[in-house]
């Protein structure tokens, strides 16, 4: 169809305008495109546990076909309550706080149509998972940033300056995102960074959106908090949670906030809206993931321990400087040691005449500029996967 026509009216949304495409998924296409180990994506290449693929499979079977309730199907809810009773000791209300959406994705997005008006403003880390600053902007919001710095030595923490984080801060502040454990960087805040945060929140009376998809995705006997559970933060955070990550089905598309009762009332509404509902049948193995017993949780954080420890030293090998992640399935790593312009040139480099497809830095910054120097790797893979991408990259030693 052609698209030539000179219209009289500008016929896109300015917001969208402001948009580039996701960085991330056009190189799963270069990776396709070059026959190239995908490390960019951050999707698992085994398969989910068999419980939950029988759970969906019987849901299905049994007809739980049709729309589930607007805000999710009482069972995830209330396994969603336990879980955070479980792991976190705090009270959820199944029947007030919690809203089951389309992946956390949906949650964030309307989460922040459910909090922002324009002319507010929302703090986010950078380096960021790249979703964070349109949903912003979708939501009216005006998106400021603050520096994770990265650590001075291999086994050092990414950190964020306390004045810094203080100056973001003012009375046009609606929220701030934390993402713990983080994605790019691997950082898992600590209790006293949370606190800071919490402070600030109470300070200024902002809310806190916590994106926890990778809780369970912790390294060297690192503890994830969630924010809520800090006292003072019951009433003012919004936590992110969702199947994706912890049980590797990523394209199944559930995902739930937890807020307070008002907030969650807000967020049900535009959640309606948006998507009506979450796949109901999924939703039905949902409940049944999140009924698995303790000792998932704990294989799962030793496969990716094993999985990390298996791709770090070929990056190391390869010449890529390594930031130790605590958490999650990424690793950051800094380029320098190539020659290579940027981070953009590089990774073109990488999936085309090395096979193996990675994002570029740059696209976790605001400012472009900042990640030039910075590339992340996904270790979300087989050992055989994770084997041929390190094959691979000792070509780059050699040229
Ligand atoms: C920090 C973070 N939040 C959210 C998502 C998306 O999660 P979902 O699949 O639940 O939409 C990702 C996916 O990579 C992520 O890294």
């Amino acid at each position: 169809m052609s698209d030539v026509i000179a219209h009289k009216k500008h016929l896109l949304s300015d917001k969208v305008e402001h948009f580039t495409e996701s960085v991330i998924r056009e190189m799963t296409r270069q990776a396709l495109l070059h026959d190239a180990v995908n490390l960019a994506q951050g999707f698992p290449d085994f398969p989910a546990p068999a419980e939950i693929k029988k759970a969906a499979q019987d849901a299905i079977a049994a007809d739980v076909n049709q729309y589930a309730i607007t805000w999710g199907a009482k069972n995830l809810r209330t396994a969603i309550a336990r879980q955070m009773q479980t792991w976190q000791g705090v009270a959820v209300d199944p029947e007030k706080q919690v809203t089951v959406c389309c992946g956390s994705t949906e949650a964030m997005i309307s989460t922040l149509l459910a909090v922002c008006n324009a002319a507010d403003e929302v703090v986010i880390f950078e380096p960021y998972y790249e979703n964070y600053g349109p949903d912003s902007i979708l939501s009216g919001a005006r998106p400021g940033f603050v520096k994770l710095r990265p650590p001075d030595s291999a086994k050092g923490e990414w950190t964020f300056d306390e004045r810094e984080l203080r100056a973001a801060f003012d009375r046009h502040t609606k929220a701030i995102i934390v993402n713990t454990p983080n994605n790019p960087t691997g950082k898992v805040f600590t209790r006293s960074e949370l606190e800071l945060i919490r402070d600030l929140c109470v300070e200024f009376d902002v809310l806190a959106i916590t994106d926890e998809i990778y809780e369970h995705i912790l390294y060297d006997g690192t503890k994830h908090i969630s924010m809520v559970a800090l006292p003072g933060m019951e009433e003012r955070t919004i936590t992110i949670n969702g199947m994706s990550k912890t049980y590797s089905v990523t394209g199944w598309r559930v995902g739930w906030t937890i807020a307070p009762p008002s907030i969650a009332d807000a967020i049900r509404k535009v959640h309606d809206f948006l998507t009506v509902g979450a796949p109901a049948p999924l939703q039905e193995a949902g409940a049944a993931a999140l009924s698995l017993p303790t000792q998932y949780y704990a294989a799962l954080a030793e496969g990716y321990r094993h999985r990390r420890d298996r791709l770090i030293p070929a990056l190391e090998e390869a010449g890529f400087q390594c930031f130790q992640p605590r958490g999650a399935y990424y690793v950051m790593t800094d380029i320098r040691a190539f020659g290579f312009r940027d981070d953009i040139a590089f990774t073109k480099y990488l999936v085309s005449e090395i096979g193996v497809a990675a994002v570029p830095g740059s696209s976790f910054y605001r400012d472009r500029k900042d990640g030039t120097q910075q590339v992340r790797f996904a270790f979300c893979k087989r050992d055989e996967t994770l084997d041929q991408a390190a094959r691979r990259l000792a070509k780059l030693r050699k040229s």
